[in-house]
């Protein structure tokens, strides 16, 4: 039995609260332990309480002082794009120089470019770059991420992209959600009929014959999927049981946020053009709003979710980084907890319980990852700061910390 004991954290933000995602008020409660402990045993969460209380406990067990620090759970960043080949340089620069998303897409550039790298790209040289990515995540406080295909639109390709996703969990210590996304876009030899048909028919048997995703997700936007399209593909993953996610309305609202509720899926991204009509049947379906303020920020636009409102209507609200390299090349969370506050009017408070444990649950994992609570895994970060609230408020600078995961240290800045 391998034992760690974290004494004297200046705040230990445990999250501690109801099993399920919270809602309204509780998204402000974050559980903190003023000159906290907590005694991890073979990778799990023993007990957690006041530094004192703790050492009176710790036996053998190696000790960590974590006294100047604030400890809590590792982000879970629901939604990114994490395996593709290349960058997207020639976009950031078209886009500084003032053309649109959708103007650079439609010119060559785009999902489109990164399809034909990614196609190019051998399997081992894409388990390099991923290697690179997730590397990045972990130096940035996160311990589990939701990942995507969805830039390879070929049969060989998606699945090329998933079975990198898969080997990357045995190489890494990040744990990874995969998703398929082989409706990103449509493929240029393609009409959008006969596309559908190969993911409906061929991509969506293999990948879950062969278990690569524990979610289905579609991209339901004018000139790529629209609300019928998106609904057929959807529909069928969900026969094939796979849980459901959309990226919706970020550019046109579509009705996406209706559509996700229509199809019951566990969450709904994007979301910056819904209107309270969409909040509405998303809190009568109980569908989690994943918001992705990095990439409106990359894309130069200002026009955010409206978290505020979804917070009032009682949604789950999540935050994620949609690390991809078109819209939103980040993958830090701290940078993302920064956005919330500044340009969303989310709280410090309310966008770590957004990216902890409501994050969590959002990947169905919230019984076991999310917040510091007795039986779950010991995923946690120590942050060289005294408040949480300083996580936000710095930007543009990594806070210095260490990172666990089951009780092992895997990063040390
Ligand atoms: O979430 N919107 C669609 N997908 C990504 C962008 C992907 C890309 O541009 O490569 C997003 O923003
Ligand atoms: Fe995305």
């Amino acid at each position: 039995m391998s034992s760690l004991a974290v004494l004297h954290a200046s705040q230990l933000v445990t999250l501690a609260g109801p099993k399920r995602p919270r809602v309204g008020t509780e998204l402000s409660s974050l559980g903190i332990i003023f000159n906290g402990g907590m005694l991890v045993r073979d990778g799990k969460i023993e007990s957690v309480g006041p530094s004192d209380e703790i050492e009176k406990n710790v036996g053998d067990a190696d000790i960590m002082d974590a006294r100047g620090s604030v400890v809590m759970p590792g982000f879970v960043d629901a939604h990114t794009h994490l395996v593709f080949a290349g960058n997207r340089l020639e976009d950031f620069e078209r886009r500084s120089r003032g053309e649109t998303y959708e103007q650079i897409a439609k010119a060559g550039g785009g999902i489109w470019s990164t399809v034909e790298k990614t196609r190019a790209a051998s399997e081992r040289d894409l388990l390099a770059q991923a290697k690179k990515h997730a590397n990045w995540f972990l130096g940035c406080g996160t311990t589990t991420v939701e990942a995507k295909s969805g830039y390879g639109l070929t049969v060989e390709d998606e699945l090329k992209i998933l079975r990198v996703l898969r080997q990357l969990r045995e190489e890494v210590p990040l744990e990874i959600v995969p998703t398929f996304l082989g409706a990103h876009a449509v493929p240029r030899n393609l009409s959008p009929d006969e596309y559908l048909d190969l993911v409906i028919t061929e991509m969506l048997p293999r990948v879950t014959a062969e278990e690569l995703a524990e979610f289905c997700d579609v991209f339901c936007e004018r000139g790529y999927f629209d609300i019928d399209q998106s609904r057929k593909i959807l529909s069928e993953a969900k026969k094939l049981g796979l849980s459901l996610r959309g990226h919706v309305d970020q550019l046109t609202n579509s009705g996406g946020a209706k559509l996700m509720a229509e199809m019951d899926a566990t969450a709904a991204d994007h979301l910056e053009q819904t209107d309270q009509q969409g909040i509405a049947a998303l809190k009568k379906a109980n569908v989690q709003p994943v918001l992705l303020p990095g990439s409106v920020y990359a894309l130069g636009s200002s026009r955010y979710p409206r978290a505020r409102e979804m917070i009032e209507a009682g949604l789950a609200v999540v935050l994620a980084t949609d690390f991809n390299p078109g819209s939103s090349p980040t993958p830090s969370m701290p940078m993302i907890l920064s956005l919330a506050c500044t340009q969303m009017k989310m709280s410090p408070a309310e966008a770590i319980t957004a990216s902890t444990v409501n994050a969590a649950y959002n990947l169905n994992r919230g019984d076991k990852i999310g917040s510091l609570e007795p039986g779950k895994l010991a995923n946690f970060v120590i942050f060289d700061c005294q408040d949480y609230r300083e996580l936000a408020y710095w930007f543009g600078m990594p806070i210095t910390h260490s990172l666990y995961v089951t009780g092992q240290r895997v990063v040390e800045l």
